[in-house]
């Protein structure tokens, strides 16, 4: 039998993808999100053939795995111990926070707009969440006056809000006490007040007040909450925030008939991912009580899944509070 060799094409994340992606003309994108494209020089093959074959398979076989762990409550003592670590590094490095970036998100056979592509530069799928977020933030973010993230981690996000947008009030939630201590020690050594707090979103604290003219922010974080997303979606609304930016997987945006997304939604239910979090936006956009701004699949995602939907939204009324 001959072997026949396919070679894939090159693609590249550039500006003009990303726009696309974002689902903006490309003169809408951000400056700064330009500049993380090009300094990142995105590019990697795209898969064919047998190859792609292989990697369809693999990602079947991992959502079947009996190993694969289910978010949920339990997984409290796993997030704290994760961003403890985190915390261990960050005393110990020499002051460029780059020990803040996660360890999950480093794949080199990434999802891309229908395609796998194999990536050489692990740092590539970080580098495209960068890029969004730059255009995220600056679109959304620049009216408000604060932005309170949830789920916030090791706090990337708001050191790169701190960088974008300086005037704005930071606060960053996580039911993980060693983000807090992340976010202390960002403080001190950038001098960027960052406050923050303990917070469930499994278990909202109706006390934590968002101050008027607050955005949300959640990325990567109700992913956490499986269909249990409803007392946090409650909190928001009576809370009325500016907006809500959110930047999670929605299993919903999935097309059920192709097995391109099949293994990824197997994935995303094997994980009890975020659901149900979209259709609740659209009933109560139905019932006039919030505006759906955004809801975009950008396509963009790492092997398994892609956790970087978009849904932007505002309840009907928000600054009433201001
Ligand atoms: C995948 S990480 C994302 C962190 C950060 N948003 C980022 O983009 O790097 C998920 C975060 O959500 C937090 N989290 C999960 N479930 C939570 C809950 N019920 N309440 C608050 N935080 C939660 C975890 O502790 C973790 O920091």
């Amino acid at each position: 039998m001959r072997a026949e060799v396919i070679e894939g094409a090159t693609l590249v994340v550039d500006a003009a993808r990303l726009a696309t992606m974002v689902g903006v003309e490309l003169d809408a994108l951000a400056e700064s999100c330009r500049r993380v494209l090009a300094a990142g020089e995105l590019r990697g093959s795209v898969l064919s053939g047998a190859e792609r074959e292989t990697q369809l398979l693999r990602a079947l076989r991992a959502s079947e795995d009996p190993a694969l762990s289910c978010s949920g409550p339990h997984r409290a003592g796993d997030w704290e111990r994760g961003w403890s670590e985190n915390l261990r590094e960050l005393h110990g490095d020499d002051g460029s926070l780059v020990t803040l970036m996660p360890k999950y998100n480093r794949h080199q056979v990434l999802r891309l707009q229908g395609d796998y592509l194999r990536v050489s530069d692990p740092a590539f799928e970080y580098a495209v969440y960068t890029a969004l977020r730059h255009h995220c933030f600056q679109r959304w973010f620049r009216g408000v006056d604060g932005v309170a993230e949830f789920g916030c981690g090791t706090g990337t996000s708001l050191v790169l809000l701190a960088e974008l947008l300086p005037q704005l009030e930071l606060w960053g939630l996580d039911w993980a006490e060693s983000s807090q201590r992340i976010l202390e020690q960002i403080g001190a050594r950038t001098g960027r007040t960052i406050h923050g707090r303990r917070f469930d979103m499994f278990a909202p604290d109706a006390d934590f007040l968002l101050p008027p003219g607050t955005a949300v922010l959640t990325s990567a974080a109700m992913e956490q909450l499986g269909a249990a997303h409803g007392p946090f979606v409650d909190y928001l609304l009576a809370q009325q925030p500016a907006i809500c930016v959110h930047i999670e997987p929605i299993v919903e945006l999935y097309r059920p008939d192709s097995l391109f997304d099949d293994v990824a939604i197997r994935y995303h239910r094997r994980r009890n991912y975020l659901s149900g979090f979209l259709p609740r936006l659209q009933r109560l956009a139905a019932a006039g009580r919030i505006e759906l701004l955004t809801v975009q699949r950008t396509g963009f995602g790492s092997f398994h899944h892609e956790g970087y939907s978009l849904v932007v939204w505002r309840p009907r009324g928000a600054g009433s509070r201001r």
